[in-house]
């Protein structure tokens, strides 16, 4: 008898709150790429979830807990075992939007659960992609969501593996028109899941 192989799983989250625009089509073609395995995808919108922002009541310092009854509920235990995380999202004022933001610093309770009550996670190895677009072409245009998400993945205890990142996108169709970024989104799916 062969030893089982587990299949990779692969949580994708759309962070634009709008669906089918430019980040949500690159992160179809990354989840395209990671189809060349035989990998679990799920992808889900964060604009469909409830998320309540953060509201720093400090309950989780002491229990590494959300008091917060919501849709985090059943989502961190999502962030915590998945294989592979992607998070797709466009740059609103330098950062990401509310949508996903909001989901990122719920994830406070897990900063204290790891960092502060220092509770061991068991799954090694995993690994954390992040694609954006915006409109602009200044230099720094993603360094502030990048270190952002770097946090997110630190925090979760992921590997902050790599990023497709496109500047002067707007709208649905621009992505579309692009020279190389579906061919690099479908490059960078395949590169996920291979062994
Ligand atoms: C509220 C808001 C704020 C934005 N702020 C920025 C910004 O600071 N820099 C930028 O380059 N683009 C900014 N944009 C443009 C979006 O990043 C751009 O339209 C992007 O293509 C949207 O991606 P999506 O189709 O995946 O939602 C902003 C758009 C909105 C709606």
């Amino acid at each position: 008898m062969g030893v089982p192989v587990t299949k990779k799983t692969v949580l994708a989250l759309a962070g634009s709150p709008v669906k089918g625009g430019s980040t949500d089509r690159l992160l179809d073609q990354v989840l395209r790429g990671t189809r060349t395995k035989d990998a679990s995808v799920e992808k889900i919108y964060l604009c469909d979830l409830k998320i309540t922002p953060c509201n720093s009541c400090g309950k989780c310092e002491k229990t590494g807990v959300c008091p917060i009854d919501d849709d985090m509920k059943w989502l961190y235990k999502k962030l915590l075992k998945s294989h592979v995380i992607i998070l797709a999202s466009p740059i609103y004022f330098m950062g990401l939007p509310a949508q996903a933001k909001s989901m990122i610093d719920r994830c406070q309770s897990i900063w204290v659960e790891r960092f502060k009550l220092k509770k061991k996670f068991g799954k090694k190895d995993r690994m954390g992609f992040f694609i954006s677009v915006g409109n602009m072409t200044r230099p720094h245009l993603f360094k502030g969501a990048v270190a952002t998400v770097k946090a997110f993945f630190a925090t979760i205890g992921v590997k902050y593996t790599g990023d497709l990142l496109f500047p002067k996108i707007n709208g649905k169709k621009d992505i579309m028109e692009h020279p190389t970024a579906m061919s690099d989104a479908l490059e960078a799916g395949a590169k996920l899941v291979s062994d």
